[in-house]
């Protein structure tokens, strides 16, 4: 405790003398004695697991709002030994931008937020503490049948989410947010700003997608927008077990990944009262005229009619989305950093390869019945994501993948017993997934983040304990992630409990 005392009080000294006087760096740093320390830690905070007095507290939460805050604050870690947690959105599954053994400091990039859209070039720079939604709603300001394939939560931050890929509606179309990242501003470990010109084209194919806290902090992406149409048609049906949603399931295997790139129709089940439920939300780049024949022809079992769907804006149906398909919902909620899902949750996340069984589907909800809220999100593959290389970024998961299934379980109540309980059942619903799924190895999603896979021990980690997690996530692009750490954060000075090592 003293020492951590001392180095707490050594870093700030070190950062109030690297301030430049023009803003004064107290006012962007909060210790456990500031008034409004829990309140700015808690703030981002989703998943609640890691928000209990037991959880480890920054010794320091720094928010800078200008490049050289956020370069002394690295400066200053580094130099007395704090550990540090870049945090943009704070939705990493396990808490990783937040959390780590003491003692510890959060560089929060909550203030550097700007986002300059160019509707000439039809780029974007957007900097890393701002989020989806809010690129989205300024997107949108500028013109209609402009875009950006990222996520669908809104409260999602920019930072965190390109770092490990991100994808939602438009990935069949367009790929991944990393996919449509064209340049970068980092800091990198010895506290130098870099572009994609200075850091070099393997530290930029790096950042794209090899997992955040590692090789650097990224503050701001300059993106690639694509183009959508004016009008986009979108549908959600919900099919319970008794209307024989196990066997549309199964139909849907076979369908989702070969139709048309401009068509995105997604499963989700989860559970409603005491049955199964699967609902198929699609989003569609056209109108509703095109979009019947081709359903009508390439999915008929769903029965899809014309008032199942609703045309509207692209940004209309990303707030659609965002919100469950309510409707006559404001664009605001869009920019509401407080709209989230909050609440205690476990994530996983898998890669089927070749269509499940109808039997083996129905075991599904078997293991479903013990849980209070729990989804399962399937994104069938084809379209762009086929074409990409697996190569082209360190996210690997292209072409011979048929969907890919995110699992989330939450709930209620706040204790480490229902904790203990509920990851348990999560991991016995994954285990029964085991035969039907990617194996050798058993593929992951970084962005999913799950320290069930593998992780790195607190200090030195070898290249051998954490390749066992590392080429769940980049697969043989694990390697040249290592070879890109070693050679510009040789100290290993960004780590996580799943951050590429430097060996
Ligand atoms: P957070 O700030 O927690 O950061 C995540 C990781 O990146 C941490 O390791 C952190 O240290 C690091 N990091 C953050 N900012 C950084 C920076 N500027 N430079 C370097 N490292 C940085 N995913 C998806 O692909 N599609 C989706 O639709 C969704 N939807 C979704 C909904 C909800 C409710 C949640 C909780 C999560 C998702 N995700 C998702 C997963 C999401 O993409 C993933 O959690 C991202 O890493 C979150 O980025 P944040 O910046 O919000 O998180």
């Amino acid at each position: 405790v003293a020492l951590a005392g001392r180095s707490h009080e050594d870093f700030l000294q070190c950062l109030s003398l690297s301030s430049d006087n023009t803003l004064s760096i107290s006012t962007l740093v909060y210790a456990p004695s500031t008034p409004s320390y829990s309140s700015v830690l808690e703030f981002t905070i989703q998943n609640l697991r890691f928000n209990t007095s037991s959880t480890p507290k920054p010794l320091v939460i720094v928010t800078p709002t200008k490049v050289t805050e956020a370069q002394a604050t690295v400066s200053c870690s580094r130099k007395h030994n704090m550990r540090i947690r870049i945090r943009s959105g704070g939705h990493d599954y396990e808490g990783l931008s937040y959390v780590a053994p003491l003692p510890f400091v959060v560089l929060d990039l909550i203030n550097l937020r700007t986002i300059t859209i160019d509707v000439g070039s039809n780029t974007a720079w957007v900097q890393s503490g701002a989020t989806l939604g809010e690129l989205y709603y300024q997107i949108s300001q500028k013109s209609r049948t402009l875009a950006f394939p990222a996520g669908v939560c809104p409260t999602v931050g920019v930072g965190g989410h390109f770092s490990g890929g991100g994808y939602g509606l438009l990935f069949r179309k367009y790929g991944l947010a990393a996919d449509n990242i064209i340049d970068a501003l980092i800091i990198d470990a010895k506290g130098n700003v870099r572009d994609r010109a200075s850091m070099g084209e393997d530290h930029f194919w790096a950042i794209r997608g090899g997992g955040g806290n590692t090789f650097g902090v990224v503050i701001a992406w300059k993106l690639r927008l694509v183009q959508v149409p004016p009008t986009v048609t979108l549908f959600s049906v919900p099919r319970t077990v008794e209307q024989n949603a196990t066997n549309l399931i199964y139909r849907w295997q076979f369908v989702g990944k070969k139709l048309p790139q401009d068509l995105m129709l997604q499963v989700i089940l989860s559970k409603s009262n005491t049955t199964g439920l699967a609902s198929f939300n699609a989003l569609f780049l056209g109108g509703v005229d095109r979009l019947l024949p081709l359903m009508q022809e390439r999915f008929p079992e769903l029965g899809l009619v014309k008032e199942d769907c609703r045309e509207m804006s692209w940004i209309e149906a990303q707030v659609t989305f965002a919100t469950s398909f309510a409707s006559n919902v404001s664009l605001n909620v869009l920019i509401n950093r407080n709209s989230s899902f909050r609440g205690n949750f476990k994530g996983k996340s898998d890669y089927v390869m070749t269509p499940i069984t109808e039997k083996a589907l129905e075991g599904i909800w078997e293991n479903f019945r013990q849980l209070e809220s729990v989804n399962m999100v399937m994104t069938p593959y084809g379209g762009k994501m086929s074409e990409i290389s697996p190569y082209s970024i360190p996210f690997p998961h292209r072409a011979g993948v048929l969907y890919e299934i995110g699992y989330a379980v939450a709930w209620i109540e706040g204790t480490s017993n229902a904790s203990q309980r509920y990851i348990g059942l999560t991991r016995k619903l994954y285990n029964y997934m085991t035969p039907y799924v990617s194996k050798n190895p058993r593929a992951a999603y970084v962005n999913y983040r799950d320290l069930d896979i593998g992780m790195n021990n607190e200090d030195y980690t070898s290249y051998r304990q954490a390749r066992v997690w590392g080429i769940k996530y980049f697969g043989n692009n694990f390697d040249r992630l290592v070879h890109v750490k070693t050679k510009v954060d040789p100290t290993n000075f960004f780590r996580n409990e799943q951050s590429v090592p430097a060996v």
